[in-house]
């Protein structure tokens, strides 16, 4: 099949990549020129493990194209994504505005019957508006005999694993009013799909709920491990041993269970705001994501009391290292994230900070330009730790799993430790000669 896809980011790159890698031919379109020529010439611009291969190998076999210009992108296309963003609004509401300004240009340049799908994680609801806008725009030409679907087709994949994820999904949601629309949808997933990857095709609005209810439920389970974690912090229990005591009934499972400093990344933090903000325009109030949402609130400072209050007034000018920017491991996506958080509170208490992320430093740098002055980046994990009197551990990479800590102890000029992921065993690191603190392991009170 021609497929374009509007929106180049994340979810359109490795949507592109792997139909691409399914055999059809797709055209991955986006509004930013730099975007498109770095991958014109083979340069990806976000990180995520086995892209770089899929879209060389499918650029080169004739099946990937990135261009400016949805136009051409859109001819003889028989379906188009639409995989732009969706920001938060300072309300907390999604911001669609990518999203309609795309349906009003295809219902301005379509020439041909077309599927259009919505994978932008957009409110329930939005397919009907994005079915109107392009019926706006084709009655406007005088062109109303084209026919077109608006099919939603949520993403659920994970950073860091989204390869995986596209080519060896858990499900495959579609959602289609339209039996000839689900059929070519269908037709479209069956290489991704099997006995353990069902394609589930069920309406729109139930697919768009889906989307948000996925998300919250996820979010929840962490902030659930999370307001535990914060007990055991002040009754001297274990979070470790709590999850394995609980995850072990199979009702509950070990997934999404570890406690940490809070969820962060461009989706469970929007997608749960996002959700509350739905459930205002239809009068329902969402109790449990709104709770969800303020222990997340809460959990991303949790880090930054501790050390604000290790330190006291005593921390201006100390220098804390910082290991791990972006959300989570294997991504180079800051957005949200904990750390980058933290690092502003630290800050803004008169410390100065070292960072390192594998992959995202840059992303980091300019999502902190605000604090630019009091933090610098560096080239590697241990330089980072040069005199300083903390370390920060925000992402479990594996390159921070095991370091050598007899060179964590040369280098820094305090041995304290904050570890926001529960890495390491807090009995070895006392033995070590580390002031450790970590999450709801009893060890803060
Ligand atoms: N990132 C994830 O892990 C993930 C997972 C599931 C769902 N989603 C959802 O998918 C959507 C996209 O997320 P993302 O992380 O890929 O976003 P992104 O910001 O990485 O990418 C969006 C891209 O769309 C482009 N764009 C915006 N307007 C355009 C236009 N008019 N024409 C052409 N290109 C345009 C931007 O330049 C950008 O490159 C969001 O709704 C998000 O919630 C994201």
């Amino acid at each position: 099949m021609k497929i374009a896809i509007v929106g180049t980011g994340y979810v359109g790159l490795v949507t592109g990549a792997c139909l691409a890698e399914g055999r059809n031919s797709v055209w991955c379109v986006d509004k930013d020129e730099q975007k498109v020529h770095k991958l014109q010439s083979g340069i990806l611009p976000i990180y995520e493990p086995g892209l770089e291969e899929l879209v060389i190998k499918n650029g080169k076999a004739g099946r990937l194209y990135f261009t400016t210009d949805l136009q051409k992108s859109l001819e003889k296309a028989e379906i188009v994504f639409i995989t732009v963003g969706t920001p938060p609004r300072p309300d907390g509401a999604a911001d669609l505005a990518q999203v309609y300004d795309v349906a009003r240009q295809i219902g301005q340049l379509i020439d041909h019957d077309i599927i259009v799908v919505d994978k932008s994680t957009v409110p329930v609801g939005t397919a009907e508006i994005v079915q109107r806008m392009i019926q706006h725009e084709l009655d406007a030409r005088g062109q109303n005999y084209l026919h077109f679907d608006v099919v939603s087709n949520p993403e659920f994949l994970k950073e860091g694993d989204a390869i995986k994820d596209f080519i060896h999904p858990d499900r495959v949601v579609i959602g289609a009013d339209n039996a000839k629309a689900a059929d070519m949808m269908r037709q479209l997933y069956q290489p991704f799909a099997g006995k353990q990857h069902p394609i589930i095709v069920i309406d729109v609005k139930s697919a768009e709920v889906t989307k948000y209810a996925a998300n919250a439920m996820l979010a929840s389970r962490i902030s659930f491990i999370n307001e535990i974690a914060r007990l055991c912090d002040k009754a001297g229990a274990d979070i470790v041993s709590v999850r394995y005591g609980i995850g072990t009934d199979s009702r509950i499972g070990m997934q999404f269970l570890s406690a940490g400093a809070g969820y962060g990344g461009s989706c469970f933090p929007k997608d749960v705001k996002e959700l509350i903000q739905t459930g205002k325009r239809y009068g329902v109030e969402m109790e449990m994501a709104q709770v969800v949402d303020n222990v997340n609130q809460r959990q991303k400072c949790y880090l930054a009391e501790m050390i604000g209050r290790h330190f006291g007034k005593n921390i201006v000018r100390k220098k804390i290292a910082v290991w791990g920017l972006a959300f989570k491991p294997q991504t180079d996506d800051v957005r949200e994230a904990p750390a980058a958080e933290t690092i502003k509170a630290l800050v803004q208490m008169g410390a100065v900070v070292a960072a390192y992320d594998p992959v995202a430093n840059d992303q980091a740098r300019e999502f902190l330009a605000d604090c630019a002055e009091q933090v610098e980046y560096a080239d590697n994990m241990m330089t980072a730790l040069d005199d300083a009197d903390a370390l920060v551990l925000f992402t479990e990479w594996r390159e921070f799993c095991q370091p050598d800590f007899s060179e964590l102890k040369r280098r820094m000029r305090q041995h304290i430790i904050f570890d926001g992921r529960n890495q390491y065993e807090p009995k070895q690191m006392t033995e070590l000669g580390f002031k450790y603190y970590c999450i709801g392991r009893g060890y803060y009170v």
